[in-house]
């Protein structure tokens, strides 16, 4: 399998092989990790780091992976840096592409990062957009992998607000692997769009998958796997939470929905979550309407079928497998 050279900005553009081979990759990479193994092909190079959007989990991924392998890394905000003020994106990039062997960038529109991989002569890796979160998906994966074997055939129901990138980008990636995949809310604006959802029901035909939308939260019977989201997403207004709020409670992922589930059933988010009162921003969603937890119950998010943190433990490896891939390296022959 040879990656070397290729952008990562959708799961779209990866064959089921292609995506096979980074979940074989990370594996192998979190098992040398683990067993205190040094990997460090690529010492002397450096990769940037474009963050227009806040990040925990994806910027300390990106860091620990790229040091891990011997690269330096350059954080760059649009705080801290000319980005989007006084210097467009797509200059940023060629400017960026002289000096670096790499490019991440987590920010707003798809087209963005889009502009950035058009410009760049180095690999471009997406840390998040509107559209899409496929660093994210690689982990989402690895981590089913883990705890219930084989991708194909598993039965995933997402709740909540399927439309923005985690929505899509798990739409995307059940269809390639063959997953049955369901979108579950109050009505179709929460749904992903009608494009891409025509898109991955074709590639769904060919890998046995399945793609599905219900307002019924019984859609959740025999599921393998249970997923939610925040209700309102970086970038959004704040205005947006009444109604959500209102739109989505009923669709709250608690042990009363978890009970519908397969008795083996995983719960799985993204992370950061709102399941208890302990971040400024629930407090004041709280003084203000009075809410408690939201797209998941403190109860399910704390349980013994919650996987967050090992999922959070996954970005790492399978963001090092991305680096690793598209520079050109892998332990079994590098
Ligand atoms: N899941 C995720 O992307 O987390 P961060 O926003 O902390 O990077
Ligand atoms: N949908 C969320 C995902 C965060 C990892 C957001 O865009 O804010």
């Amino acid at each position: 399998m040879d990656l070397k050279g290729r952008d990562f900005l959708t799961l779209c553009d990866y064959t089921k092989e292609e995506i096979d081979y980074l979940l074989n990759l990370s594996a192998r990479l979190k098992a040398m990790k683990r067993a205190g193994k040094v990997w460090q092909p690529f010492t002397g190079k450096n990769i940037a780091l474009i963050f227009e959007k806040t990040s925990t989990r994806t910027r300390c991924s990106f860091e620990v992976a790229a040091h891990d392998l011997g690269m330096g890394t350059t954080y760059l905000d649009s705080t801290g840096s000319q980005i989007g003020k006084k210097e467009s994106i797509e200059d940023t990039a060629k400017v960026l592409t002289t000096m670096f062997d790499g490019i991440e960038y987590r920010g707003f529109g798809q087209e963005r990062v889009q502009q950035i991989a058009d410009a760049a002569f180095v690999p471009v890796w997406n840390g998040l957009t509107n559209e899409f979160h496929p660093t994210q998906l690689l982990a989402d994966m690895l981590t089913i992998k883990e705890k219930l074997g084989e991708l194909a055939g598993k039965k995933v129901v997402y709740f909540g607000d399927a439309r923005y990138n985690m929505g899509n980008s798990w739409m995307v990636a059940s269809a390639k692997m063959g997953m049955h995949f369901t979108a579950c809310a109050s009505d179709e604006k929460y749904f992903p769009d009608e494009e891409l959802t025509a898109k991955c029901s074709e590639w769904a035909k060919s890998s046995g998958g399945s793609i599905n939308r219900s307002t019924d939260i019984s859609c959740a019977e025999g599921a393998d796997v249970i997923y939610t989201d925040v209700w309102v997403s970086m970038g959004e207004p704040y205005e947006k939470w009444e109604e959500r709020i209102n739109d989505l409670m009923p669709y709250q992922v608690n042990a009363e929905l978890m009970k519908k589930a397969a008795p083996h059933a995983i719960f799985m988010h993204c992370l950061p979550s709102f399941h208890d009162l302990n971040t400024t921003m629930a407090q004041d969603l709280h003084e203000r309407f009075g809410v408690e937890d939201m797209e998941v119950s403190d109860e399910v998010f704390r349980s013994e079928q919650s996987v967050v943190f090992e999922e959070a433990e996954n970005r790492m490896h399978t963001i090092k497998a991305v680096i690793a891939a598209t520079l050109g390296a892998d332990p079994d022959f590098n």
